[in-house]
């Protein structure tokens, strides 16, 4: 009301019009003036002359007039924002028409603003988006709010509600309207304070202040201010080798603060070495790791990759991935022989070293720690030496014939778990020493030899075996020096040196020597050689070799010899006696006698044994006188040898009644005797008188030129003169002359035989050549120097002798 009064007290008149001033929003009723007064008219014409109000547009009339009262009021209530808007200043015209004179007034209405509208916001929430990255400063232009009212009932200011991160600036636009900008005075931080509200209040400055709030609501955006960040700062596993593929090695995580894109992590390896790119795979969504090639810790231990995380924009970071292989006991450990002798002597003491052998075991730890062993029960053992190395000594003794080689089979076990294991099997041979002597087969060798063998017939062999190797066990066979009835073995027997095999040299006869013993040594070829040696037995076996030898009647003499045969000698008596002998022996030497041929069958009879002749039957006067027996001898050998002889029976009393008894085999006998003894006498007579002659010859010429006398005369061993029935092994029986020829080996090592020529040639005694007498200085042989005188008997005596035996020899022989 004091508005309202001061407003019409300003009413003032313009050109005869007037003008009110009112406040909006009166009430129907409300005087606005007294228009009647104002203008000058008589109220009380008011009506009569129709006094009313014009538009000039027709518009809505506000006012009316009361016409009585002659004052203005209000019609209509009058809102002036809704007349006038947001104009300052609003007026209604008006024109007052009068009739009776027609009198127009103008009459002007200024409609004041009253405070009858708040500010208003034109939504309820202000939606801000902000950049986290947005820069202290930056401003953001908020909506301003309205207001109905003008001037000072319009929007005057705004205020925010107190915050860390903004303050208010306000503004005034070309209009003259307020509106208000945000100022960021601190950085956002999405991740720490994602939104933020604040409430924003606009006020007028009517009377009373009017206000409106809104609320601003600010979203804090996303910028990719973050690299993601891994959950360890180094990621350290351990990995056994062999792993399988596709195993999952380990799985990096890394997170991005950031949101969206920002925030989605990939993986990729960086700084790849090959080898790990061969090995391992990183799965670039899910940040694992796996393994996609074989592992083996003893070619590499430990694996360092680096892996970068990188959100959608490429924000990056890294991180070091250390995979550290650990050993699996997969290796198994090896044997490595650094050293091995060939063979070891089989003499060698305990300890000797025979090989070096080194172990090894690509693992690690304890899967490296090896027990080595020999097994089995070999005399060796295995001595450990620094670093796994190991000599394999001898622990006893050996013997090459007994086990000539090992197998040693060593084995190698690790500590692993479970333990893994080797072996090497190596062979050491054991070498030979020649410590076994050449062992006959028999501790004596009896053989026996038929005689007059072949000369170079193999009697026996005898054997020996050395089990050493080679030369030292290679044995061979020689005769020991020795003799036999004074003559060397060797000449008897020799011995194939390689084979054993003792032959005969000439041929036995068991008439001379039955038996004799050979040592044999058998030598190996060792150095030095071991040798043994045997007893060998030659027994020599009788052969039919020799026909009866008739004793009586003498061969020679049994022509001329008769036996006398009484005339009355009765049937039974013994008449004579045939006395034969056969120098071999048993069977061979049992002699048989018989009748081959007599002058009257049935008057003698001969013992089969005996060989005695006996009468079969009485002798008559009848009978011949003359009874010529021809006796077989007959030994009992296989084939039997016989010899036959003739008995002369003279039946007679008296020799003397016989003159006529010599016959034509006497006679001749006889003259052939003669003629030899005539050829003797002759051949000393000359041999005398040449004799005598020579020493006269040499008597005279003392100077002459010496001759060897009985140069080329063959001195004849008396050992190897024919030994006529000579009892040589006192067995009684006789032997008969005999030569030989002989073989000689050139050498015990070879078997082949050379024939030489006849033993009696090559082994004339040099004792029995006449010698020079060594002090005599005269060129003559020292058998001239004899004294005749006194030795000349009997030098003649040994001539004589000499030259009577030849020629009495040779007619025995016939
Ligand atoms: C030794 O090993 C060899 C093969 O290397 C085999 O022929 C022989 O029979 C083995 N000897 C022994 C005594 O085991
Ligand atoms: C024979 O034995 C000797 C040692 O007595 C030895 O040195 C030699 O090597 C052996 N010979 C063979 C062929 O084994
Ligand atoms: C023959 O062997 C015996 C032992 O068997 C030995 O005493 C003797 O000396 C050996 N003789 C020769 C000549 O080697």
């Amino acid at each position: 009301m004091i508005y309202l009064v001061m407003c019409l007290s300003v009413v003032n008149t313009v050109f005869g019009d007037v003008s009110y001033t009112i406040p909006e929003e009166l009430k129907r009723g409300s005087v606005v003036g007294n228009l009647a007064k104002d203008i000058g008219l008589d109220a009380k014409t008011l009506s009569s002359r129709k006094a009313r109000l014009n538009t000039d547009d027709g518009s809505k009339r506000y006012f009316e007039i009361e016409r009585n009262a002659g004052t203005l009021i209000v019609g209509d209530a009058i809102d002036r924002e809704e007349l006038c808007g947001s104009r300052p200043s609003c007026s209604l015209k008006y024109q007052l028409v009068l009739e009776k004179p027609l009198e127009i007034h103008g009459i002007s209405v200024q409609i004041q603003d009253i405070n009858d509208n708040a500010p208003q916001f034109s939504t309820d929430l202000i939606n801000l988006e902000i950049q986290e990255s947005a820069n202290k400063g930056t401003q953001f232009l908020l909506s301003e709010a309205h207001d109905a009212d003008v001037l000072q009932n319009a929007v005057q200011g705004y205020s925010l509600e107190k915050n860390d991160h903004f303050s208010l600036q306000i503004r005034t636009n070309s209009d003259g309207m307020k509106y208000s900008e945000l100022v960021m005075e601190k950085e956002l931080d999405r991740e720490q304070q994602q939104e933020h509200n604040l409430i924003l209040t606009a006020f007028d400055n009517g009377t009373p202040q009017k206000s409106a709030s809104v609320v601003i609501h600010i979203n804090v955006l996303d910028a990719n201010d973050n690299v993601p960040v891994f959950s360890q700062p180094i990621y350290r596993v351990e990995l056994p080798e062999n792993a399988p593929l596709d195993t999952v090695v380990v799985t990096v995580s890394a997170t991005d603060a950031d949101e969206g894109i920002n925030g989605e992590v990939t993986y990729e390896l960086s700084r790849v070495p090959d080898k790990v790119a061969r090995t391992f795979s990183l799965d670039k969504a899910s940040g694992q790791i796996k393994v996609t090639g074989p592992i083996d810790f003893e070619k590499e231990n430990i694996y360092e990759m680096r892996v970068q995380a990188k959100d959608g924009l490429g924000s990056a970071s890294n991180v070091k991935v250390i995979i550290e292989i650990t050993d699996v006991n997969d290796n198994a450990p090896a044997i490595v022989v650094q050293s091995l002798n060939d063979a070891v002597p089989e003499n060698s003491v305990a300890g000797t070293e025979v090989g070096i052998i080194n172990v090894q075991d690509k693992d690690s730890g304890s899967n490296q720690h090896i027990h080595c062993t020999i097994q089995g029960n070999v005399p060796f053992k295995l001595n450990p030496s620094i670093k796994n190395y190991y000599s394999i000594l001898t622990t006893g003794e050996l013997d090459r014939e007994f086990i000539a080689y090992y197998n040693l089979t060593i084995t190698a076990i690790d500590e692993g778990t479970p333990p893994l294991s080797s072996f090497k099997t190596i062979q050491i041979s054991v070498s030979d020493v020649n410590d076994n002597p050449p062992v006959f087969e028999h501790q004596s060798y009896s053989a026996y030899v038929t005689e007059n063998n072949k000369p170079g017939s193999s009697v026996c062999s005898v054997t020996a075996r050395d089990p050493d190797w080679r030369q030292n066990g290679t044995v061979f066979y020689s005769l020991l020096p020795s003799e036999v009835n004074g003559v060397p073995v060797s000449s008897y027997v020799s011995i194939n040196g390689d084979t054993g095999v003792i032959h005969a040299l000439r041929a036995f006869d068991y008439e001379q020597f039955r038996s004799f013993k050979v040592q044999v040594v058998a030598r190996d070829n060792g150095s030095p050689p071991l040798s043994s040696n045997v007893t060998v037995s030659v027994f020599i076996t009788d052969e039919n070799d020799n026909s009866p030898q008739i004793l009586y009647p003498t061969p020679e003499v049994n022509s001329f010899m008769t036996e006398m045969v009484p005339k009355a000698a009765l049937s039974g008596s013994l008449v004579s006696k045939v006395i034969a002998v056969d120098a071999d022996s048993g069977q061979n030497a049992w002699l048989s006698y018989q009748i081959v041929k007599s002058t009257d069958p049935g008057l003698f009879t001969i013992g089969l044994h005996s060989g005695e002749i006996r009468a079969q039957r009485d002798i008559s006067e009848s009978d011949s006188m003359k009874q010529n027996l021809v006796i077989s001898v007959k030994d009992n050998g296989q084939p039997s040898l016989s010899t036959t002889c003739a008995v002369y029976l003279l039946i007679s009393d008296n020799l003397a009644e016989v003159p006529e008894l010599k016959d034509m085999s006497y006679e001749e006998s006889n003259s052939k005797l003669t003629s030899y003894l005539i050829i003797a006498l002759v051949s000393v007579s000359t041999f005398f008188l040449t004799f005598i002659i020579l020493i006269v010859a040499i008597r005279i010429c003392h100077r002459r030129k010496p001759r060897l006398l009985f140069d080329g005369a063959v001195a004849i061993p008396s050992a190897y003169l024919p030994p006529n029935y000579a009892d040589v092994d006192g067995t009684g029986t006789l032997r008969s002359a005999y030569n030989y020829d002989a073989y000689m080996t050139t050498g015990s090592r070879t078997s082949d035989f050379k024939f030489v020529t006849s033993y009696n040639d090559n082994t004339l005694p040099s004792g029995t050549t006449l010698k020079r007498s060594p002090g005599d200085n005269s060129d003559c042989l020292n058998f001239t120097s004899l004294d005749f005188t006194e030795n000349g008997s009997k030098f003649s005596t040994l001539v004589i002798a000499v030259f009577f035996w030849a020629p009495l020899e040779i007619a025995g022989n016939v």
